[in-house]
């Protein structure tokens, strides 16, 4: 079988960014952040993103154009039979995600149809918390909503990397970027809104602790699509000539500028509406309608941001299910058509566990948690942290030199630093997080 190719380099981006740019920068980034009391939280998660998440989403990337393969045998490429027990662990947290990733998918559809229909352009928090829990705690009809999502996720997976993946990718992303501007400048400019961007803005180390800085570490490598192969997926289906340092580079700058942005977006609104940061996951859901309501041209820029919202989702479970269908079709040869369905189906099956633990199902917890949050907390804090120890590992001591190879001198700044980057990826990182780990264990 002949591997897909991108069909250029800034296909290649495009799609990348899309798989960072999701709910992961839109909904859990504002609430994550605003729960941890902002500035500081911020600044943390930038340092992490500017060393570590850098470092691997390069390393991630190239080792995979390298191998050509999907984690587990681009892993085993470079390191032998033992190294492909973390290709695995990927290869099973892109399951794990993606189960209740198409929870939160399906909450956007909701949004989607329920602006359509115009139903929440209304400035009352307390009607639109009540939208939200009334929702999100009934027990049958968010599973439509996660159906329909995974549905969709699967059909685009099916379609192909190039003819679906690429192509969705390129067209909405400089519209998402337009939009939050637009609402930015209406968000800030509600009565209250300064305090919500001083307080997103403004560090109060005070806040700070070890704990901290292992959600702000998991938060990173949710938001960038690392530590778990989806990198490295597509980065395999980069051509031997493109260069990777400077595309990866982008990816994390646009990723990281759409964070801020939303967080400039949403932290406002919330003040301006008088509504408590530490919401939780309803925070992106509730606030936006209200920041609607306020608005001329309300209905429609709703039903604009909730498609947007729902496309950038799709784009990143579309990444995900890409690393499970590729593990599948690279290790056993099985079609991409079976693999994807099937997979689906247990993913969505999954899922309605975690859908279930925000209704039915909160008082179940293990650990002081819902299923849901053991979901997220066991891939964001555990799983992707150690995948990204593992490629560090395997790009600085058993990839090393075939990278040096790659790195050519007029790809920019980064082969220049690949010498101390080597250490940095043989040594300093994998250190940084094992001691996050440890530290807030
Ligand atoms: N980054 C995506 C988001 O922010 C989610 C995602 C896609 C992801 N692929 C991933 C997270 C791989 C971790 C690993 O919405």
């Amino acid at each position: 079988m002949v591997r897909a190719v991108w069909g250029s380099r800034l296909g290649f981006i495009l799609a990348a960014a899309g798989s960072a740019i999701g709910l992961g920068a839109i909904w859990k980034f504002p609430y994550v952040t605003a729960k941890h009391g902002g500035g500081a939280f911020l600044l943390l998660f930038l340092l992490i993103v500017f060393t570590l998440g850098i470092s691997i989403m390069i390393a991630e990337m190239m080792v995979g154009q390298i191998a050509q393969k999907s984690p587990v045998g681009a892993y085993r490429h470079f390191g032998g039979r033992p190294w492909a027990l973390a290709g695995y662990i990927g290869v099973l947290c892109g399951f794990l995600i993606l189960s209740f990733y198409s929870v939160i998918g399906g909450w956007t559809i909701f949004y989607l149809v329920k602006s359509v229909e115009g139903g929440i352009l209304t400035s009352d928090m307390l009607q639109l918390r009540q939208i939200f829990e009334s929702f999100i705690t009934h027990p049958v009809e968010p599973l439509w909503y996660h159906a329909a999502f995974m549905a969709v996720t699967a059909s685009v997976v099916l379609a192909g990397v190039q003819k679906g993946i690429e192509r969705i990718s390129k067209s909405l992303l400089a519209l998402l970027f337009l939009l939050i501007l637009v609402l930015i400048v209406r968000s800030l400019t509600l009565p209250g809104a300064l305090e919500g961007a001083l307080y997103f803005l403004m560090p109060d180390f005070s806040k700070l602790n070890a704990q901290m800085l292992l959600e702000a570490m998991g938060l990173a490598f949710f938001s960038l699509s690392l530590g778990m192969g989806c990198m490295m997926t597509y980065g395999s289906y980069v051509s031997n000539e493109t260069s990777i340092p400077r595309s990866a580079a982008c990816v994390v700058g646009l990723t990281v500028a759409i964070c801020i942005l939303v967080g400039l977006m949403i932290l406002p609104a919330v003040f301006a509406f008088g509504l408590n940061p530490a919401e939780g996951p309803g925070l992106t859901f509730i606030i936006m309608p209200a920041v609607f309501s306020h608005m001329g041209g309300g209905a429609f820029f709703s039903v604009l941001f909730f498609f947007l919202l729902f496309v950038a989702a799709l784009t990143s479970s579309v990444s995900l299910m890409e690393v499970v269908t590729c593990f599948f079709m690279d290790e056993f040869g099985l079609p991409r058509l079976g693999v994807a369905i099937v997979m689906a189906a247990l993913m969505f099956a999954v899922g309605i566990a975690a859908s279930l633990s925000f209704g039915a199902w909160r008082p179940y917890t293990l650990f002081g948690r819902s299923f849901f949050d053991l979901l997220d907390y066991l891939t964001s804090n555990l799983m992707m942290p150690f995948g990204g120890i593992m490629v560090t590992l395997l790009a600085g001591w058993k990839a090393c030199g075939e990278i040096a190879a790659r790195l050519k001198p007029e790809s920019g700044i980064i082969p220049r630093w690949w010498p101390a980057m080597k250490w940095f990826c043989r040594i300093i990182a994998p250190l940084l997080i094992l001691l996050i780990l440890i530290r807030s264990l």
